[in-house]
């Protein structure tokens, strides 16, 4: 990555922000007493991307991020971000839905197939 990805991210971020088709969604942990506010522990970040104009799929939902507090693991809180952005994408009529994950990252490969995700194509790379 380059070294000012967070100032690129927080460039490219309002962008897609503002699109009414960009699924942009958090995750709270309800508050512990009545007058404390709810903590963030979550996030996923979705947009609609188009094909190339040789596809009948036109445009199909991509989901960028997904991100869960470690403290907050393992209670289902990314399994309902992923579970939520498909049911907006399908009130959006996006029939399909990607993400890039890396190959290593099991937890994350876990969760997409729960969610009904499979592999579709595998990209290989070479370093030059
Ligand atoms: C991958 C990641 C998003 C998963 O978040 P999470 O909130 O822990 O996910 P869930 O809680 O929905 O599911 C995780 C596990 O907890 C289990 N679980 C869910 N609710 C549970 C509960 N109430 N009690 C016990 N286990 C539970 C799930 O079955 C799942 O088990 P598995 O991994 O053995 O399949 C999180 O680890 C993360 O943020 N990683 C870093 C960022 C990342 O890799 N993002 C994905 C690539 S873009």
């Amino acid at each position: 990555m380059l070294p000012d990805v967070v100032d690129r991210y927080a460039r490219w971020l309002p962008t897609r922000a503002n699109d009414p088709r960009s699924v942009f969604l958090v995750a709270e942990r309800s508050a512990t007493t009545t007058d404390a506010a709810p903590a963030l522990v979550g996030f996923l970040i979705a947009t609609i991307e188009e094909n190339i104009p040789i596809y009948r799929l036109e445009e199909f939902g991509f989901i960028h991020d997904v991100w869960v507090e470690p403290s907050a693991r393992k209670s289902g809180a990314a399994t309902a971000l992923v579970t939520e952005a498909l049911r907006r994408f399908r009130t959006l009529s996006i029939t399909q839905v990607r993400l890039e994950t890396a190959a290593i990252n099991e937890p994350a490969r876990r969760l997409f197939t729960r969610c009904g995700f499979r592999i579709g194509t595998i990209d290989m790379l070479v370093e030059l």
